[in-house]
Order: C-alpha cells, then sequence, then structure tokens
C-alpha cells in the first residue's frame, strides 16, 4: 500500500556530509525524521495524478460517455482519534484526518475527478460526505451519506469515492455524514478551483486593468477561513447526557478559525441574549439545569497575512453546525463575489453572515494603515453569546512576542468596530447575506415546461416543528416532514438500495421521505417553520434557487403559481434573479421556498445543520429521479459492502 519510505529516508541520510559520529547520530536522528515526516506528508498527501481514457475505466459503471482523458486526484485520509487542546481550554479526544482536524484541505481544478480514499480507525461507523456537488456521471452512490447512499465504513474498514468537479467549484466542506463526527473535528475542505474560462464579475468591480489583475492574484492565491464552534465535551457525551437529565445541547466554548482561536466566556455587559439570562459561558441553560461556567484561555488566534498584496480574496466557511455568525473587519469592507452557489453579483459590506454550513466568498481590498486588524466573529444564536476573532496582518507591522500571549488589535476608534460583542451590529454598518445575492452570469430558475410559466411540477409542503419524544422524557424530537428522520436510519439499508416494488423489504417510502418525481422534473418545496427560531437548512446536490422568505407569516398560497399571480407575495416571491444555495435560513416562524430539477437519479435530503436539531430528526430524505419502475443504477459491490445489521426496537430519537 504505501510506498517503501523507509528506504528513501536511507538514501537521503547517505548524502550527508562526514561528521562526528556523535553528531551524526543526532543529525541522522533529526533528518531522518524530518525527511521521513516530510515524505509521509507528501505521501499521505501529494495528490496522485493521472490520466484515465474514461470514467468506465475506474469504475466500470457510470452514466454517459466521456471519452476525454481526464485528470484524476487522489487523496487518502486515515480517519482516527487524537487528543487535542485546540483552544487552549481544556484537552479531549478529537476525531482527525492523517492526525489532524480541520483535515487536510484538498485541491483540485474544475472538470479534474477526485478519487478519496478513506481509511477508517475510528471507534464508529462512519463515513464522508462532500458538500455541494452534483452527482452528473459518477452517480449518487458514493456521496458519503449513510442511510441514504452508502452502508457507512466499519471500523477499521476503507472506502473510495470518485467525484466529479465538472461545474462545482469553489471551496466546500467534506465531512462525516452517519453520526455527527463533524462537530468532533472529522471534517475538512475541499477547494475546487474555477475553470479558467468560468466568467467572473470582477469587472463590475473596477475596469483597470491592473487592479484586475491584482484581483485575479488574489482569486489564485485565494484564503481559506475554516469557522468552527468547537465544545470541551464531546458530542455523544452531551447527547447522552441531555438524554438522560434534560441538559442543554447548544452550548459551545469557543470559535475557532483554521483550529485556533480561545474561549472568551461572557462579553462583559452583555448578560442576556435575547430577554434571557446568560451563564458565564454566554449560554442560556434550559430551565432547573445549573450555570456553567467558564474560564478563559490564552490560545493564539489565526493570522491573516496579506504579504503586501492590494487585495485578499478569502473563504469564510462554516463548518460549525450550530452557529451561524456575523464577521467584519476593523478597518476594511468586504466585497461579496461567491457563495457555495457560484459567483454573485459584487456587492460591499461592513458585515457578511455566514450561516452555518455555507461559505461567502470575500474581496478585502487592503487600503489600511499597515498594522493588526481584528476579524471579530460573533454567534447570532437565540441561546449562546459566543465570540471568536482572527487577525489580518499587514506585513513588517509589528515583531511577534514570543512566550507571551497573542494581543487581539483594536482600532483608535469603537467606531471602526462593526460586529458587536453581542452578535448585533453597529447601526451605521452594512450588512449583507449571501441568500439575498443574484447570481453572475444570471441563471434564472428553471420552470415546468408544460404548465404556467410560474410552475414547478411538484410542489411539496414542509413544515419544520418539533414535538415531545414519545420514549424519552427529556428529549425532544425534531421533523421537518411530519415524521423525524433519526440518526439511526444510517445503520439501516440505504435508500438507494432499496427496492421501492417490494413492500415486504419494508416500504422505504413514506413520510419524512419526499418522493414520486422524475427526473427532469421542477420542484419546488414550501417550507414554514413552527419554530421561533432562524433554521439553517442545507440540500444535498447541486444548489438550488431560494424564490422567497419571509419571517413571522405563513404562506398563504397553494403553491408559487397561485402565490405569483396574487400582488401581495409579488414582492416577496422572486422568479427573476434568485439566490443559487446550497444552504438557506429558514426565518423564524416564517417561510421558505426552494426549487430544483432533478437532474440525477440520487437520494438526496434537505435538513437542519444545526447540531441540536439535526440529531433529533430534522431532516428529510428526497428520492430524486428514482421510481419503482426506474430504480437507480449502482454497482453491486456498493450494496454489498460489509455493514451493521441493525433493528430499531421503536420509532424514537434513540431507536
Ligand atoms: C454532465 O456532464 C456533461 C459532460 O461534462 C455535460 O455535457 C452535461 O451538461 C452535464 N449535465 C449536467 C446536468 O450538469
Ligand atoms: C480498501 O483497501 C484495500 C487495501 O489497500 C484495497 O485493495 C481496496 O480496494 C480498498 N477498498 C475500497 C473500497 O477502497
Ligand atoms: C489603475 O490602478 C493602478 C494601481 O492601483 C493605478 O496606479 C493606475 O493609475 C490606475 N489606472 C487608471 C487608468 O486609473
Ligand atoms: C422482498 O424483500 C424480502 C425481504 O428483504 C425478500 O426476502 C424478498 O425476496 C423480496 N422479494 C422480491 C420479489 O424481491
Ligand atoms: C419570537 O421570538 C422573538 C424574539 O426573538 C420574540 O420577540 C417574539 O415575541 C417571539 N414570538 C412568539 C410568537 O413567541
Amino acid at each position: 500500500m504505501a510506498p517503501n519510505t523507509q528506504s528513501q529516508h536511507s538514501i537521503r541520510i547517505r548524502h550527508l556530509p562526514e561528521v562526528s559520529r556523535e553528531r551524526r547520530k543526532y543529525m541522522n536522528c533529526v533528518v531522518g525524521s524530518v525527511c521521513l515526516c516530510l515524505l509521509l506528508a507528501l505521501y499521505r498527501f501529494w495528490p496522485k495524478e493521472s490520466a484515465y481514457r474514461s470514467l468506465g475505466d475506474l469504475w466500470g459503471h457510470v452514466d454517459g460517455n466521456d471519452d476525454q482523458a481526464r485528470l484524476i486526484r487522489r487523496y487518502n485520509i486515515h480517519s482516527s482519534v487524537r487528543w487535542m487542546n485546540p483552544d487552549g481550554g481544556r484537552w479531549r479526544v478529537m476525531f482527525v484526518c492523517n492526525g489532524e482536524s480541520p483535515c487536510p484541505t484538498l485541491y483540485a481544478q474544475e472538470g479534474d475527478l477526485v478519487e478519496l480514499s478513506v481509511m477508517s480507525d475510528i471507534y464508529a461507523q462512519s463515513s464522508i460526505h462532500w458538500s455541494g456537488i452534483g452527482y452528473n456521471r459518477t452517480g449518487s452512490w458514493n456521496d458519503g451519506t449513510a442511510g441514504l447512499s452508502q452502508f457507512p465504513i466499519l471500523p477499521r474498514g476503507n472506502y473510495t469515492s470518485i467525484i466529479d468537479t465538472t461545474g462545482s467549484w469553489g471551496l466546500n466542506w467534506y465531512a462525516e455524514h452517519t453520526t455527527a463526527a463533524s462537530a468532533d473535528g472529522l471534517y475538512g475542505m475541499v477547494y475546487v478551483a474555477p475553470s479558467p474560462v468560468r466568467p467572473r464579475p470582477y469587472r463590475l468591480i473596477t475596469r483597470n486593468e491592473t487592479k484586475l489583475r491584482a484581483i485575479m492574484e488574489a482569486e489564485n492565491e485565494i484564503r481559506h477561513l475554516a469557522i468552527k464552534n468547537h465544545q470541551h465535551r464531546d458530542t455523544g457525551w452531551k447527547l447522552l447526557r441531555m438524554r438522560a437529565e434534560g441538559t442543554e445541547f447548544h452550548c459551545y466554548d469557543s470559535i475557532l478559525v483554521n483550529g485556533k482561536g480561545r474561549v472568551h466566556c461572557r462579553q462583559e455587559a452583555f448578560d442576556r441574549v435575547n430577554g434571557q439570562k446568560v451563564d458565564e459561558t454566554g449560554c442560556v441553560q434550559p430551565i432547573g439545569q445549573l450555570p456553567g461556567s467558564c474560564t478563559p484561555s490564552n490560545a493564539d488566534y489565526e493570522v491573516i497575512l496579506t504579504h503586501g498584496r492590494d487585495y485578499i480574496m478569502m473563504n469564510l466557511i462554516n463548518i460549525g453546525f450550530e452557529h451561524s455568525l456575523v464577521v467584519s473587519i476593523d478597518n476594511h469592507k468586504m466585497i461579496v463575489v461567491a457563495t457555495n452557489g457560484g459567483f454573485v453579483y459584487p456587492t460591499e459590506a461592513d458585515v457578511v453572515y455566514v450561516p452555518s454550513a455555507g461559505r461567502i466568498t470575500v474581496l478585502v481590498r487592503l487600503d489600511a494603515e499597515p498594522g493588526d486588524y481584528a476579524i471579530r466573529l460573533s454567534s447570532t444564536s437565540q441561546l449562546q453569546n459566543l465570540q471568536g476573532y482572527s487577525i489580518l496582518r499587514y506585513p513588517a507591522s509589528r515583531r511577534p512576542i514570543y512566550g507571551e500571549p497573542m494581543k487581539l488589535p483594536e482600532p483608535s476608534s469603537p467606531d471602526d468596530i462593526c460586529v458587536l460583542p453581542d452578535g448585533s451590529t453597529r447601526g451605521e454598518c452594512s450588512i449583507i447575506k449571501g441568500q439575498d445575492l443574484p447570481p453572475f452570469p444570471p441563471a434564472p430558475p428553471p420552470r415546468s415546461s408544460y404548465l404556467q410559466k410560474s410552475s414547478a411540477d411538484y410542489t411539496f409542503r414542509l413544515r419544520a416543528g418539533c414535538r415531545q419524544s414519545s420514549t424519552e422524557p427529556h428529549v425532544t424530537e425534531y421533523f421537518l416532514n411530519e415524521q423525524p428522520w433519526q440518526l439511526f436510519r444510517s445503520s439501516l439499508t440505504p435508500l438507494l438500495f432499496q427496492d421501492l416494488h417490494n413492500s415486504s423489504s419494508g416500504n422505504p417510502v413514506g413520510k419524512p421521505v419526499i418522493d414520486g418525481i422524475p427526473i427532469g422534473s421542477v420542484v419546488d418545496l414550501v417550507i414554514e417553520n413552527d419554530l421561533n427560531d432562524t433554521i439553517p437548512l442545507y440540500k444535498h446536490g447541486d444548489p438550488a434557487w431560494l424564490i422567497g422568505t419571509e419571517e413571522h407569516a405563513r404562506f398563504p398560497y397553494k403553491d408559487v403559481e397561485e402565490g405569483f399571480s396574487q400582488t401581495y407575495v409579488n414582492n416577496v416571491l422572486n422568479l427573476r434573479d434568485p439566490a443559487l444555495v446550497t444552504v438557506h435560513d429558514l426565518p423564524p416562524l416564517g417561510w421558505a421556498v426552494l426549487r430544483f430539477k432533478v437532474t440525477d437519479k440520487a437520494a438526496t435530503m434537505i435538513h437542519a445543520v444545526k447540531l441540536r436539531y439535526f440529531a433529533l430528526g430534522m431532516s428529510a430524505p428526497i428520492l430524486e429521479g428514482i421510481l419503482p419502475e426506474s430504480p437507480a443504477s449502482f454497482p453491486m459491490s456498493a450494496a454489498d459492502r460489509p455493514h451493521v445489521d441493525f433493528q430499531p426496537k421503536n420509532d424514537g430519537v434513540f431507536g
């Protein structure tokens, strides 16, 4: 499996100049370990490239033909566990890939194939799902969603998936999608650089060729900021404690950027969130539960170096799975140029909103005085006041002082700060949400090919709600389509492999599954929210169009067609230039309409990306293009993989 790194390493040693025996021993040791580490790192991590004549060569099973030679990048991920203390507040066991969390950032260029081999050394079933990518030609059977399209990888097992990046570019995340192990560290990022021929919106920012070149350079050198809410306990422990005692399942200890950050505790003079009293951790505790205590830590912040350039481009990606955030940079404005849906019409703002699981790409003009500037990140949660920071550093502005904790830079005037410690935004600062920005170039939503002009072929009405568990006294269950889709379903036969004709094998079709939509159809999901909370929702597969949202209102029509003919909703339903999204916010007690077109046979889903809702059932699988008379095709090897045989005792959240 591995090349013989040992022999390569000893060859290097032989080239060392003559030195004393003692010294040589020492150097052998140091150089040897450095070489070995480098080789291991390179081997583990360097994408191995080779051209395949066709995709069929790889899998012996691919929809469609592709006779062009394609570049294939191979990555090996070895998942395991390790003690870590990223925020300096508490050592804990975390899930890691190749020894790191976040997992390594994968790279590809749009059009490449990526082969991702995962070898699991973790003690639970797991799978790796790559977000924001369609299933064109490689099929949906290896998309890494346990219970839908894949049997999870057993401990000591391995799995290889292949992803076609054609048409899907930008920074996305890959994460565990069997349980919620991504919350405990099993997550990483994948950057697919946009094809050179893809039109950029940069001419809408400037027409000056020198500046345009600088912007392209900033795109080539794009920096990724992976934002993660981190907790000192592991998720499984917290879930079981909540099950037993009714304790919180929504408090975190810090916000990390690229795995760095510190514990900040509740901000001074902010003892309430949304009218409710918070404890030292900034958290609202459930009624009758003890307040949590908090000790601040001194770990490092992530430092983003500007290298003396005129512009920096940054991907702000939120893989926290709970807290949606607002982000600002002292003394700098941000120009939003892309989201998970692709390029957008550039829009400048002081503050950007990054929903859980969402990504915003910003361009920043580096025209401030040389110095350090705080990047401020603050949660918009109604249940916790939580902040994180990073530093934007101009070169040669200051010497680092080793051995002292990093200082958070403060601007000369408080007016230069836009995101305030309570998660609110200073009055004069403008704020942008990605889900409000039209795609560039324009990409109007599809419409039914034979019905009226604003119609979809199918409309499904969903409702995000909750109910008391019938089996657990302290647990609330959540749902999106009448019934919860519990985590234990990850251990059952994936929907994709089930025979829809055979009712004796346990008919998979029934709430909460959405089905009966043939290839080519245009589908509207009209989603209403019974909860007084903003719920970020993620739909697997290609980005979808967000046709409208409204807070504190019911969707008063049968469907978009009826709504569109009425003046009242005309200004909230947008069929002209709605945003393309993989994640959107379902407003509190409000509604959202999401439209997508079924282009591939796939078992996808739409689910909440707040852990407490997701883990307790708020998901609805979607059988796209799969009908009893037109089943999905997949290699038998995928359906025959070793797996556990699990029978839930009852239908509760815990089975
Ligand atoms: C699938 O890929 C092929 C080949 O690149 C392309 O021609 C086709 O438009 C793609 N289909 C979709 C729905 O993206
Ligand atoms: C698992 O690993 C073995 C040994 O390297 C390899 O032969 C096999 O193809 C791998 N299987 C998958 C599904 O990746
Ligand atoms: C274009 O931008 C460069 C660098 O910012 C500047 O020096 C130059 O004067 C600009 N050219 C024009 C025509 O405005
Ligand atoms: C239906 O499913 C049952 C249970 O999985 C299986 O024993 C039976 O052979 C299946 N029948 C057909 C016609 O596939
Ligand atoms: C919903 O929450 C907001 C605060 O976020 C509160 O002002 C409002 O009264 C709540 N509405 C209902 C119907 O509970």
